[in-house]
């Protein structure tokens, strides 16, 4: 592993959810830290002053120009628009607004130096159905969704630009991140939705019969590996995931329990595009990057329920002027 001290990241999305958890670690490793987003959706939480920040999207001639004078080391790339609804609606726009940005950033990162590229990539939606459970990164992609279709492209992209210009590249291929500074209000992160949800006193909402299952991960172990995966120096690419399926009913009843409330799940017709059992084998990420998830679905439910109790709390007392 190279020495942190002296390795230059730039990382896109790093006012994000899993963004801010990484640039936080990342900057603990003593790596110099430049921070590329357009702040269409950043977390809340600041950043560490260690890090440069810049203002902008990450396809554009400013980020362009602010790598040219960063030189990075290592590209981390973790800036993207909406998930698999937003994506649906319109996947044209969604190919305007993310894979063409996703692309530019990528062409700049080469023209800037760096030596290496990391990708977020989707283990939840690019094998799609059919995969022998735990996925492994051996089973063909055959996303059914235009967000996942738009992450295997991604991953496409990022390889030939690997391969002609002689740096490493790997594919982080996340399974559900789910932990604190989630954003709740929004149509992804059934966690964070229904930790809002309770503490909204509505009932949780479930999509389907609920019976449908997700690799759940929590986000300080998401950040470790994209940390792993930035001084590494393998290419390809890797699920990050824990290998364990979790059904949405398990979750919602934990965090019913963990909110101390009585109250039944509403549920309503399942959603097009989603598939109905995702599970990931890490053993390559384990063999990649000597990672693994640390922290147990019970663990981070109840890390992140208690997350969101206190913000809300808080937030709740602001206008108050309380402290
Ligand atoms: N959260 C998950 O469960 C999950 C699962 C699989 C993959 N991913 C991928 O991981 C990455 C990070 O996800 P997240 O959950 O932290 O999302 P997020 O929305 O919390 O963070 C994305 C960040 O990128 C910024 N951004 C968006 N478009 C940008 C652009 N064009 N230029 C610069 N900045 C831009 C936003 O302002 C935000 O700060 C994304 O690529 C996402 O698709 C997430």
């Amino acid at each position: 592993m190279p020495d942190p001290n002296s390795v230059r990241v730039a990382v896109t999305g790093g006012a994000g959810f899993i963004g801010s958890h990484t640039v936080e670690m990342l900057v603990a490793a003593k790596a110099k830290v430049l921070v590329i987003d357009d702040n269409s959706h950043p977390c809340g939480e600041p950043l560490p002053h260690e890090a440069e920040i810049v203002s902008a999207d990450c396809g554009s001639e400013a980020a362009a120009k602010a790598l040219i004078a960063f030189k990075p080391d290592v590209v981390l790339h973790l800036a993207s628009k909406g998930g698999v609804q937003r994506a649906a609606r319109d996947p044209g726009e969604h190919v305007k607004i993310s894979l063409a940005s996703t692309v530019g950033l990528f062409d700049a990162a080469v023209r800037a130096g760096a030596g290496r590229i990391v990708t977020a990539s989707s283990g939840g939606t690019i094998y799609g159905e059919g995969a022998k459970l735990p996925a492994r990164e051996i089973h063909k992609p055959a996303p059914l969704s235009a967000y996942g279709a738009a992450k295997r492209s991604e991953e496409i992209y990022m390889a030939a630009l690997g391969l002609r210009h002689g740096i490493s590249t790997l594919a982080l291929r996340y399974g559900n991140v789910y932990g604190p500074r989630q954003d709740g209000t929004g149509e992804a992160g059934v966690i964070a939705i229904t930790c809002y949800r309770l503490l909204e006193r509505a009932a949780p909402r479930v999509f389907g019969d609920g019976g449908q299952t997700r690799d759940f991960i929590y986000v300080t172990d998401a950040a470790a590996a994209n940390v792993a995966a930035v001084f590494g120096r393998v290419t390809g690419e890797t699920n990050i995931g824990t290998g364990r399926e979790t059904s949405i009913n398990a979750v919602v009843k934990r965090l019913v329990a963990e909110s101390g409330r009585h109250t039944k799940s509403e549920f309503v017709p399942a959603r097009e595009f989603e598939v109905r059992r995702v599970c990931l084998n890490p053993a390559r990420a384990h063999r990649y990057l000597h990672w693994k998830a640390r922290v147990s679905i019970n663990a981070g439910l109840a890390a992140t329920w208690s997350w969101f109790r206190k913000r809300h709390s808080a937030q709740r007392a602001a206008p108050l002027g309380l402290p």
